[in-house]
C-alpha cells in the first residue's frame, strides 16, 4: 500500500458545506488537491469552495443515483479522473424507532449513496490501479446512537458497505477507509433539538472537525481503514464483542443516565 500523495489529486468532498466535510476539503486543498465540494445546498458549498484555491462547487443529492452521476461526470469533465471520494454527507434522524421516511432518508444517505458513489468512481480508479474511497459513517455504526434506530442501523450499513469496498477492491490498488467519529462540534450537533448531544456528551468529549480532518489525512497517508478520532471507540468496540449482555446492560445503563431516569 503506498501512501496517499495529496498534491494534485482530484477530490470529491460530499457535504462539504459544513462541519467534517468543510474540515476536509479546507485540509485537502491546503495539501494541494484540486477539491470539488458536493452538497445539497449549493450558496455554502460555493462559500467553502470561495476558501480553497483551485476548487469547484456542485450542487448534488447524494441520496439520488442519476445525480451523483451526473456530479461526477462533470467534476471528471472540470477536473480529471477522480483521485479521492470522501463520501460524507449525512442527516440526523431520530427520534426512538423513526417513522417509514426516517428510515427511507436513512438508507439513502447513509447506505445507498456510498454505493451510488462507488458504482461510478471505483472501477475508474481499480483500473488506473489507484485511487481512495473514504465513508464517512460513525460510532454509531460500530457501537450505537441509543436514541436513534435509523442512525444506528444505517451507519452500521455504513460501515459494512466500507468493509465490503475495501475486500473486493483493495487488491486493486484502491484504498478504502471508514470514519467512525464520537461527537464532533458540527451543526448536525450544534443545532437541532439537542436530543443527540445529551448522548454525545455522556459518551465522551465533542471535538473539532479540524481534528477530524487531520486524522483523515493520516489515515490516507498510512493506509489505515479505520479511522477513529475518539480512540476510546476501540476500547467501546472490544468490550461488545468480548460480552455481549455486558455491553448491553451498560448501554442500558447508559440511556437511563441520558433520559435523567
Ligand atoms: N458531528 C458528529 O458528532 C458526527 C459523529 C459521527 C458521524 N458523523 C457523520 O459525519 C458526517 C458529516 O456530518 P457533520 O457532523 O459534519 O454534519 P453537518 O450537518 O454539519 O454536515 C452534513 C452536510 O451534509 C449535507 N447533506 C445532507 N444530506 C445530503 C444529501 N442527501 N446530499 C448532499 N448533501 C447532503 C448537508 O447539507 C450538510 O452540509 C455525517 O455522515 C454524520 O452522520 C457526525
Amino acid at each position: 500500500m503506498t501512501s496517499f500523495e495529496f498534491n494534485g489529486a482530484v477530490a470529491v468532498v460530499t457535504g462539504g458545506a459544513g462541519g467534517i466535510g468543510k474540515a476536509v476539503a479546507a485540509r485537502f486543498g491546503a495539501l494541494g488537491a484540486r477539491v470539488a465540494v458536493v452538497d445539497l445546498n449549493l450558496d455554502r458549498a460555493q462559500e467553502v469552495a470561495d476558501s480553497i484555491p483551485g476548487a469547484i462547487a456542485l450542487a448534488a443529492d447524494v441520496g439520488d443515483p442519476d445525480a451523483v452521476a451526473a456530479m461526477v461526470a462533470s467534476v471528471e469533465a472540470s477536473l480529471g479522473p477522480i483521485d479521492l471520494y470522501f463520501s460524507n454527507a449525512g442527516i440526523a434522524t431520530g427520534p426512538g424507532l423513526g417513522d417509514d421516511e426516517a428510515w427511507e432518508r436513512s438508507w439513502r444517505v447513509h447506505g445507498m449513496a456510498h454505493v451510488y458513489a462507488a458504482r461510478c468512481v471505483i472501477p475508474g480508479m481499480a483500473q488506473r490501479g489507484s485511487g481512495a474511497m473514504v465513508i464517512t459513517a460513525s460510532a454509531a455504526g460500530l457501537l450505537m446512537m441509543m436514541q436513534s434506530a435509523p442512525y444506528t442501523v444505517t451507519k452500521h450499513a455504513s460501515v459494512a458497505i466500507a468493509e465490503w469496498l475495501a475486500v473486493n477492491y483493495g487488491s486493486s490498488g484502491v484504498s478504502l477507509h471508514c470514519l467512525c467519529p464520537q461527537g464532533v462540534r458540527t451543526p448536525m450537533v450544534t443545532g437541532g433539538d439537542g436530543a443527540g448531544r445529551s448522548e454525545l456528551e455522556a459518551s465522551g468529549e465533542i471535538i473539532e472537525p479540524s481534528v477530524v480532518a487531520a486524522e483523515v489525512v493520516a489515515a490516507l497517508r498510512d493506509g489505515k481503514f479505520l479511522i477513529l478520532p475518539h480512540p476510546q471507540v476501540h476500547e467501546y468496540e472490544k468490550a461488545k464483542v468480548a460480552d455481549r449482555d455486558r455491553w448491553l446492560a451498560g448501554m442500558r445503563r447508559l440511556l437511563a443516565r441520558v433520559a435523567g431516569n
